[in-house]
């Protein structure tokens, strides 16, 4: 990863804010191949890796990926505790790499339950790398969307009891402050590899107006070609929020006749 200091031109006429991934495809990925699960989602870092670098390359500024759902405790034990080494022993090998190329590291999910090796990696990737700024990398790690609109609601509660916020004044932008990534945008482009067509409690809340990108490439085959057809099929997208696309069109010309002017 080279060390980049400028963001560079877009080639894309409209770049997402946030892009969130569901690396979905490991397992079958390995299976293709002959080889252990294991060593699917070994090759799945591997991908990450990349991606990370294109999406820098192609200026998104917001990345958020999928690395372990509060559902994946339902895998065997032996292919558990392959992920959280796995989790470690990559933090360690690409610190220092993240750091020198300006992406800032967080990690959302509930940590409570992880070890102290694991949870102490993910503390010192943190605060190894909170003042970058070219890059904002968030990865779920026992991570749920249900989850983060209910630990939201018990942080408001206290709030609430403690007097410093009256329930009359709850509205959406007030609880959305209580989610993880409060601060970032909301996902523009939430992109899923493996085949599937659903969004396994990702990231329910901060996905409501996402555009919805679906691959059957698997996880570890994602490669920089495989984002920027995402990130070109994203920019031929009518967001229309709402309106009817006929506003959309006025609205563009009016503002083309202002720019003449
Ligand atoms: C995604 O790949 C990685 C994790 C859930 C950790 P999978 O392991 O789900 O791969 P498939 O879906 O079995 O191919
Ligand atoms: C979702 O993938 C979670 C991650 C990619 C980490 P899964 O492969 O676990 O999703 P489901 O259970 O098949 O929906
Ligand atoms: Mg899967």
């Amino acid at each position: 990863m080279s060390n980049k200091k400028q963001q560079p031109e877009s080639q894309f006429t409209v770049l997402p804010a946030h892009v969130a991934i569901v690396m979905d495809g490991n397992g079958r990925w390995a299976k293709k191949r002959l080889m252990p699960r294991a060593a699917g989602h070994k090759a799945g870092v591997g991908a990450l890796k990349y991606i990370i670098e294109s999406a820098s390359e192609a200026g998104v500024k917001c990345l958020t990926v999928f690395a372990f759902s509060s559902e994946n405790w339902n895998r065997p034990e032996r292919e558990v505790s392959i992920l959280m080494d796995l989790f470690v022993s990559s933090i360690k090998k690409y610190l220092p790499e993240l750091k020198q190329a300006g992406v800032s590291l967080r990690f959302i999910g509930d940590r409570s339950v992880f070890s102290e090796k694991l949870s102490a990696s993910l503390l010192d990737a943190e605060s190894a790398t909170k003042d970058n700024t070219f890059l904002n990398l968030n990865i779920a790690m026992n991570y749920g969307g249900r989850w983060d609109i209910v630990e939201a609601a018990k942080n408001m509660l206290l709030d609430v009891e403690s007097g410093s916020v009256s329930p009359a004044n709850i509205e959406e932008t007030l609880f959305s402050d209580y989610l993880s990534l409060a601060d970032l945008p909301a996902v523009d482009l939430f992109i899923r590899t493996g085949g599937e067509h659903r969004i396994s409690n990702f990231l329910l809340w901060q996905c409501a107006y996402s555009e919805l990108y679906f691959t059957d490439v698997l996880w570890p085959d994602f490669n920089g070609d495989e984002f920027l057809k995402a990130l070109q099929w994203f920019s031929s997208r009518q967001r229309r929020f709402g309106r009817t696309g006929e506003q959309l069109e006025e609205e563009l010309q009016s503002l083309q006749t202002n720019e003449v002017k």
